[in-house]
């Protein structure tokens, strides 16, 4: 059976995205966490800790975003006291804040500095399993190779490939290609990642995939992808109001409402016809004013699957 990784998206596959999913849709073979920030402080922020303290019953993997090899080696012992078998190390995230510090793809910059990074990280924790989620370079695809090199070094449980470079950010198209010719080259156990986001797609027969957005739009595409039911709206109408009804009670109205905005930035691609609803959602200023809105996409427009 092929292997289907939920992608880490920071503010939508949170600790609650995550056990809602898999109660309404069955769930995917790994969820990971959005990044954590271990710093020198050596101790995980609150809303961190609500990310690897509630995922019972699910198999997780928290995602560590650092430059440093000690804070990375902190978090990974800490994480893997908490039971965690398996930790993700960020060298993918484009933003220009992260990037400027030399984290997430800022990692990419210099393969000399990756691989200090790297041997820092193995040579202290041979016992932990610790993958990758890695761009294919910052400027220029060309930039892949060198980091390949670096990346066969190393004994990484799974490189988890997202085949844009830094300057791509989420825009065109991802450069599958590149992820293909290293596929064939290498022995490393790759992880496909970018882009998927049909049932047919045929990343899916490739061993193992990873899907962020697709699955947003569509939280049965896994299902659908092995053959499964489409999501009924009897379905998302159940995992909508579990995120909505979660959120307000763990973060209040106001950040629950800010979580629904974005869950609806994806979800509403499973209404046509739904995007004047995205704007209304988005100047809504209380879940008072925001439920009816919901209410009226579940109840008015149809589901893009089935038509
Ligand atoms: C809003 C948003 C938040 C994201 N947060 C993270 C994150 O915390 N860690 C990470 O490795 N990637 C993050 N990503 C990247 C996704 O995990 C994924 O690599 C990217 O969206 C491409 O896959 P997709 O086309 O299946 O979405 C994020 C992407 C988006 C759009």
């Amino acid at each position: 059976m092929y292997k289907q990784y939920a992608a880490p998206m920071e503010g939508l596959t949170t600790w609650l995205w995550r056990r809602v999913h898999r109660e309404v849709f069955g769930g995917a073979d790994k969820y990971f966490t959005p990044f954590l920030s271990p710093n020198a402080n050596l101790s995980f922020q609150k809303k961190e800790l609500r990310e690897v303290e509630n995922n019972a019953g699910l198999t997780v993997v928290p995602q560590l975003l650092t430059a440093r090899a000690e804070h990375f080696i902190w978090a990974a012992r800490t994480l893997s006291d908490m039971g965690y078998r398996e930790i993700n190390l960020n060298a993918g995230c484009p933003a220009g804040t992260v990037t400027a510090k030399h984290k997430g793809a800022g990692l990419l910059r210099s393969p000399a500095e990756l691989d200090r990074l790297l041997d820092g990280i193995f040579g202290a924790l041979s016992d932990l399993r610790i993958s990758v989620k890695t761009r294919i370079g910052c400027h220029a695809d060309g930039e892949w190779d060198a980091l390949v090199e670096v990346y066969r070094r190393y004994p990484i449980y799974e490189l988890i490939v997202h085949p844009r470079v830094q300057k791509d950010f989420y825009g065109g198209v991802a450069r599958r290609e590149v992820f293909t010719r290293t596929a064939e080259k290498t022995a490393l156990p790759l992880v496909y990642n970018g882009d998927v986001t049909a049932p047919d797609d045929p990343a899916f027969l490739g061993g193992a995939v990873m899907v962020g957005r697709g699955l947003l739009s569509d939280p049965a595409l896994l299902r659908r992808s092995r053959g499964g039911a489409a999501a009924s709206r009897e379905e998302l109408h159940r995992y909508h109001d579990a995120l909505a009804q979660g959120y307000a009670a763990a973060l209040g109205d106001e950040a629950a409402l800010h979580r629904m905005w974005e869950l609806w930035a994806y979800l509403i691609d499973a209404f046509p016809g739904g995007a004047p609803y995205l704007k209304r959602i988005r100047k809504c200023r209380s879940l008072t004013e925001y439920r009816p809105l919901a209410e009226t996409i579940w109840n008015s427009l149809p589901l893009r699957w089935e038509r």
